[in-house]
Order: structure tokens, then C-alpha cells, then sequence
């Protein structure tokens, strides 16, 4: 290949169909036929991709197939919750069946990457792009990066209905600082090592093929040219084999983070280990000539361009490229009924019920109904953040899901009752891929006016309030996390009326609740449920399907505790736990440091009875194993499934430690009045850390065993490890 050639295959363009910054790419089709593309992204159908690859193997000296990437994130044309939703069903099983069926859609309709998983750990719910992972633990989480590739990548890579998985956004991306997106992060080693790093490696232990560098800063450098990361702990740590690309325009952003011009950045990028420059084109423009002044050798660029045509090689490209653009496959295999069947029971398992006094929940399926709230009769915002694929229009809305749930005997009725804000400038701003929220041009009263005379006629009001789909996702960042202003006064008028009140909450990320909490009856967090969500939601209201959703992400009482998570460290003053302030202790003068629902929390229609905690030993050796064992009793009046969790506190180390650290759960099934003893086994590897020095160890002394239905409630059981 010549240097030309080389430099071609590490340029990947976009096709436009998902825009997420203000360069775009031009002449695609000549520079394709120029062989300066490796690939494109942003593409989709069979046609359209068949003619694009026929650009390059027409034309080019070498024949070289493209590479066609997609936001393939929370399903394609079905779409299923967003990630942060399907976590919370701490169904691995389930999510791996979710990124299967994404890859055969996807892979029916042209396409053979898919930038997912995104398995940036996030405790800050400002930061929009919490949305797109699977919550703030690095156990949970490391567990769904590998379901996730396992269902993407399947066991060959070079079958035409699977995908290459890339992991991002590596790495930190989610401890942007404020939780304002693209911001810089800075954290200790210590930290990286122990609570944000494991699930990039889990991902790429299960075989992902690709991995994105982050936007943000590490250690004062861009992720993008940050060699540690890259080469050091990412190829020489690690040993990752695969490719790795930029995120968009990632090196040309590295002239506004004042690290140089064009041409030095983009150096600085493929000597750090970057492989593939997405968008920008920095490495196309500037590398010949690097290569020319030996800022950047030969060796360099083919260590690049191997990784590139490896990754090709990978798919099967050279076989046939051509073999992902299947026309019969693209009429038969997308947005089938049994895939909806799977996005409809996965929506079900992701939606949390936060509430549920008196028993309001489950509906019976009698008398009138008013669906109230600005999204509830709006299918387009149904998938939520980054569905660029979805089929919105066959989105199934709140409004439809009530009335083919409810079934004859249930009437329908429904007003809108609020804008999703009351400013008309912000529901613009937040709209990237432009999913309308039909904005109604009357008053915030006259709106909920309509709202109390439609309530008035109704036996029980579902209200459904909080976000569009745009308010989460990438650069939707917000500062004020609650139900915005006019939509909570549309729920206090609604309350006035004394009827039932059940809030279904739309949202990409925790929001604070704490007044929702202290006044709704019964409130259903249901996230994005994607596809199938108002048939989804019914199915739970009604108690078709029980509710199981578990949180994988904090929710604060107050924006000002953030960044709050389970696994906290205890500090040298902790705060006793009773309620009150403490002088002289971590804790504040105006709230409490208790979360309004903690990590793993979520009820169900029926209640599980824990007792009976045993661990098989008091006393472990290093080559032990010890079973920790407990006796979970269905004690409710409906069958249901409970997530058992198991966390373990290293009561004494050469280092501080967190307070538990989630290490092992179960998601059982329990018929009503059943039990079930359920056993976790405890091994060395459960019980090791980083230290200070990036040792990975575990330290003799006393551990506790925490088994119990979310982070805060358990029995706990203690040990020595000897
Ligand atoms: C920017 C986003 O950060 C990334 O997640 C995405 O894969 C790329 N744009 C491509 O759309």
C-alpha cells in the first residue's frame, strides 16, 4: 500500500443521518472513490450501503471494502429502553437478548459496527449522557458491558446478522466535572482503577472489537491523545488487539483544548494510539506531510492501518463485501412482532416503581381513566435519546398503551395539561435530532384548566410528567433535575381534585422527586421504554406484568448532594444516620445525606420477606470459597421477581474502602407465598482492590455480607479473611 492508501483506510466520514457536531463530511463520494475513506458511519439500508461499498471497490487501486458503523444503542429499528432503563432490569440475559436483536436489525439493514456499548460510569445525574450506560457501579456495570458485546458480537464476528461492538467512551466520560458534557475530569488512579474502569475492560474481555476515546481530558491530556491510556494501560495492560477510533472530531477538538494546531494534534493522536480519525480529518490532511518532517513514522501509520483492515478482516469484508447488504433480509428480519414482543417485555423490566401508597397501583381495568401530561400521547418521544434508527411513528404512546391494556370496560380519556416547559425557547434548544414535542400555543393555565375538566370526568388520573426525549442524551446537561416548573403545577391542580393520582415519570436520568414523593400516591419512573413503552407501562399499571426494575443510579433529594452514590467512602467524621444535623460530622446544615430512593431500590405489587442470613464459615482462607446463603419469601399477594443483592464491606484496609460494594445479585421468581434460598459464593477475587500503589489485592482482617433488596435495606453477616 502506498503511505496515500494507508492514510485513506484511517479516515471514517459520516453519511450524515445522525449529526452530533457542527463539522460534517463533504465529498464523501469522491474521496471514496480517491481511496481516502476507510468508512463511514451514519449510513443505513442495504441500497444505500451496497452503492456507497461499490464507490470503493470500482474504483479504488486496492478494492479495499469500507467499514459501515451506526449508533446502534438501544436497539435499531425496534427500539428497546434506553441503556440507563435496561440496566435497572438487572436481566443480563435480557440485555444481551436486546443487543442481539439490534445486531441482526441493524446488520439486515447495511450496517456491521455498532458504537455501543457506552459503559461510562456516572454518579452525576446533571450530566445528560447518563442516559446511554448503565447507571453509577462498576460491578453491575461491568456485567452489562459484557452482555452487551456478547449480544452485538455473538460468537463470530464474520456472521452476517452479527456487529462489532466499540466500547466508550474511553474513558472518565462520565465524570465530567458539574456534570456539564465534554467537561474536563479529573480523578486519582485509585479511582479510575477500582470504580470506572473495570467496565471498558470487561467489554473488551468479552471480545468487543473496537473502542472509542472520550472527548474529555485525563490527567491534563485529552483522552484522544493521552498515550497512558491508549497504549499503556490500553494495548500494554490490557492487551487489547482491536481498533481504536476517535469520537467525533475528537483530534480537531484538541486545538480548542490548547494542546496545538492541525497538524500537531493529529500527530500527538495516532503517536498516542489513536487508529481511526472520526470526521474530523485531520489525520487525511496532515499526516503525509508528518510523515514527510518524521514527526510521525511509517511504523506509526501502519500499526494504524493494520487495525483498520484487521477489523475489516474481522467482519468478513474481504470474504464479501457486500455481505451485510441483504435486501430480503433488510423486508423480513427489521421491526418484526416478536422483536416489539421483546422490546415490550424488556420495557416492563426496566421500569422502576418508586411508590406505591394504598395500594393505588395495579388499576383495575373498569370505569374512566384521564391520561394527562405534555408526552403521554406523543410516540415520537417514546424511544428517547440516540433511537436514530427508531421507527417513531409505530411507537406505541401512554395514550394507546391505556386504552388496548385497559380493554372494553376501561374509556380513555385525555388532555394534554402542559407543555414540557413553560418557555418555549428551551423546548427548542434541546432538540438535536429534532423529535417534536407539539407545543401547544395556550397558557400554562389555560392548559391545565382543559387538564381538571377532562380529571374531573375520570375515576383515577395517570399523569405523565418530567422529560422529552432530547432533555437526556448527549449535551443535555441540566442543572435544575426536577419536573419542570409548569408540569408540576398541572400535578399539584390534579392532586387538588382528591381522585387517585398515579405519576408515570419520562426521564433519561434520575431526577429529583423529593415533593412528587412526599404528595403522588404512586409513582412509576418508566425512563424511555422505546418501542413498545405505552403497552409496556399498561402492562404494569394494570398488573399485567409485576413490576421488578431495580435503580442502577442513585436519586438525590436534592441537586446540591451530587455526586451521591451507594459505595461512598465513610470518611473520618461520618454521619451517624440519624435524622438531624451533626455538628463536627460529613454531613449538611440543610438536607439530609440520605438519597430520596438508593442504589438497587425499586417495590414490587408484592413484598419479599429476607431472613435467615448464613455464611458457611466465620473464618475464610485465601484459597476458600465461602457461600453466603439467605431465605427470600414471597409475602405479597402477587407473584413477582425480586433482584437479591449481595454487597461486601472490607471493614479494614491498608487503604480507605467504600461503606459496601455491590458484588454479586440474582434476579429470582417467586410465586406468591414461595421461598427460595439463595446462595452467592464469596471468592478471593470478590475481595480484592487497587491500593495506592495499583496493586491488586485483598487484605487479611473483617469483611461484612450485606444480602438484602436494594443497597440500604439488608442483614448483614461478618467474616475474617486469614
Ligand atoms: C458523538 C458521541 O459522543 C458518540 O457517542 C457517537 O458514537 C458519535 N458522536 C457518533 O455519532
Amino acid at each position: 500500500m502506498t503511505l496515500e492508501e494507508k492514510i485513506g483506510q484511517l479516515n471514517l466520514l459520516t453519511g450524515g443521518e445522525a449529526t452530533t457536531g457542527s463539522t460534517v463530511s463533504n465529498d464523501v463520494e469522491t474521496k471514496i472513490k480517491a481511496g481516502k475513506v476507510g468508512g463511514l458511519f451514519s449510513m443505513s439500508s442495504p441500497q444505500k450501503v451496497r452503492k456507497t461499498q461499490e464507490l470503493a471497490i470500482n474504483n479504488t487501486r486496492l478494492k479495499i471494502p469500507l467499514i459501515f458503523g451506526m449508533d446502534v444503542i438501544h436497539g435499531y429499528r425496534t427500539a428497546f429502553p434506553i441503556p440507563l432503563g435496561l440496566s435497572c432490569s438487572w436481566d443480563l440475559e435480557l440485555i444481551e437478548k436486546s443487543a442481539r436483536i439490534a445486531a441482526t436489525e441493524a446488520s439486515a439493514d447495511g450496517i456491521c459496527w455498532a458504537y455501543s456499548p457506552m459503559v461510562d460510569i456516572c454518579r452525576d445525574p446533571r450530566w445528560g449522557r447518563i442516559a446511554e450506560g448503565s447507571g453509577e457501579d462498576v460491578y453491575l456495570g461491568s456485567q452489562i458491558a459484557r452482555a452487551m458485546v456478547r449480544g452485538y458480537q455473538g460468537s463470530d464476528l464474520s456472521k452476517n446478522n452479527t456487529l462489532m461492538a466499540c466500547v466508550k467512551h474511553y474513558a472518565l466520560y462520565g465524570a465530567a466535572e458539574a456534570g456539564r458534557d465534554y467537561n474536563t475530569t479529573d480523578m486519582s488512579r485509585v479511582r479510575m482503577y477500582n470504580e470506572y474502569l473495570p467496565p471498558y475492560k470487561a467489554a473488551l474481555d468479552a471480545g468487543a472489537g473496537s473502542i472509542m476515546a472520550s472527548f474529555n481530558e485525563i490527567d491534563g491530556i485529552p483522552a484522544t491523545a493521552n498515550k497512558w491510556l491508549l497504549t499503556d494501560v490500553l494495548r500494554k495492560q490490557w492487551g487489547f488487539k482491536g481498533l481504536v477510533v476517535t469520537d467525533y472530531t475528537g483530534i480537531n477538538e484538541m486545538v480548542d483544548h490548547g494542546l496545538g494546531d492541525l497538524k500537531t494534534v493529529s500527530a500527538k493522536a495516532l503517536l498516542a494510539g489513536i487508529d481511526m480519525d472520526m470526521v474530523g480529518e485531520g489525520f487525511l490532511t496532515t499526516l503525509g506531510q508528518s510523515v514527510k518532517d518524521k514527526t510521525v513514522a511509517m511504523a506509526d501509520i501502519d500499526r494504524a492501518c493494520r487495525k483498520v483492515l484487521e477489523a475489516k478482516y474481522d467482519l468478513g469484508l474481504f470474504d464479501d463485501p457486500f455481505r451485510y447488504c441483504d435486501d430480503q433480509r433488510a423486508k423480513t428480519e427489521i421491526f418484526t412482532e416478536n422483536n416489539r414482543q421483546q422490546a415490550r417485555s424488556a420495557a416492563a423490566n426496566s421500569f422502576v416503581l418508586l411508590k406505591n401508597a394504598n395500594k393505588t397501583l395495579p388499576l383495575t381495568k373498569k370505569g374512566t381513566i384521564a391520561v394527562i401530561g405534555p408526552l403521554v400521547n406523543n410516540r415520537e418521544n417514546m424511544a428517547g435519546t440516540w433511537a436514530v434508527s427508531a421507527d417513531f411513528a409505530k411507537c406505541v404512546s401512554l395514550v394507546d398503551g391505556i386504552k388496548h391494556g385497559g380493554g372494553n370496560n376501561v374509556s380513555v380519556v385525555y388532555a394534554k395539561g402542559a407543555n414540557v416547559y413553560s418557555d418555549p425557547t428551551q423546548e427548542a434548544n434541546v432538540s438535536i435530532f429534532g423529535k417534536p414535542t407539539n407545543r401547544d400555543n395556550r397558557s400554562d393555565a389555560e392548559l391545565i384548566e382543559e387538564a381538571l375538566k377532562i380529571a374531573q370526568t375520570a375515576d383515577v388520573i395517570v399523569v405523565g410528567l418530567g422529560e422529552s426525549a432530547e432533555m437526556s442524551g448527549e449535551s443535555a446537561s441540566r442543572s435544575d433535575i426536577q419536573i419542570p416548573q409548569n408540569q408540576q403545577d398541572l400535578l399539584k391542580a390534579l392532586l387538588k381534585t382528591g381522585k387517585p393520582v398515579v405519576l408515570v415519570v419520562f426521564t433519561g436520568r434520575p431526577l429529583v422527586l423529593t415533593w412528587e414523593d412526599a404528595n403522588v400516591p404512586a409513582i412509576l419512573n418508566t425512563w424511555f421504554g422505546g418501542s413498545e413503552a405505552g403497552n409496556a407501562i399498561a402492562d404494569v399499571l394494570f398488573g399485567d406484568v409485576v413490576p421488578s426494575g431495580k435503580l442502577s443510579v442513585t436519586f438525590p433529594r436534592s441537586v446540591g448532594q451530587i455526586p451521591i452514590y451507594y459505595n461512598y467512602k465513610n470518611t473520618g467524621r461520618p454521619w451517624s444516620g440519624k435524622e438531624g444535623f451533626e455538628k463536627f460530622r460529613s454531613n449538611y446544615l440543610d438536607v439530609s445525606n440520605k438519597p430520596l430512593y438508593p442504589f438497587g431500590y425499586g417495590l414490587s405489587y408484592t413484598r419479599f420477606d429476607y431472613s435467615n442470613l448464613q455464611l458457611s464459615a466465620r473464618k475464610m482462607k485465601r484459597s476458600d470459597k465461602l457461600m453466603a446463603t439467605v431465605t427470600v419469601k414471597n409475602v405479597g399477594d402477587f407473584d413477582g421477581q425480586e433482584v437479591v443483592q449481595l454487597y461486601i464491606r472490607d471493614k479494614v484496609g491498608s487503604n480507605t474502602r467504600p461503606v459496601k460494594e455491590l458484588k454479586g445479585f440474582q434476579k429470582i421468581f417467586l410465586k406468591k407465598g414461595e421461598s427460595k434460598t439463595i446462595s452467592f459464593p464469596i471468592s478471593i477475587n470478590d475481595l480484592k482492590y487497587y491500593d495506592n500503589n495499583l496493586n491488586y489485592i485483598a487484605e487479611n482482617g473483617e469483611f461484612i455480607v450485606f444480602v438484602g433488596t436494594n443497597s440500604q435495606d439488608c442483614l448483614e453477616a461478618n467474616f475474617i479473611l486469614e
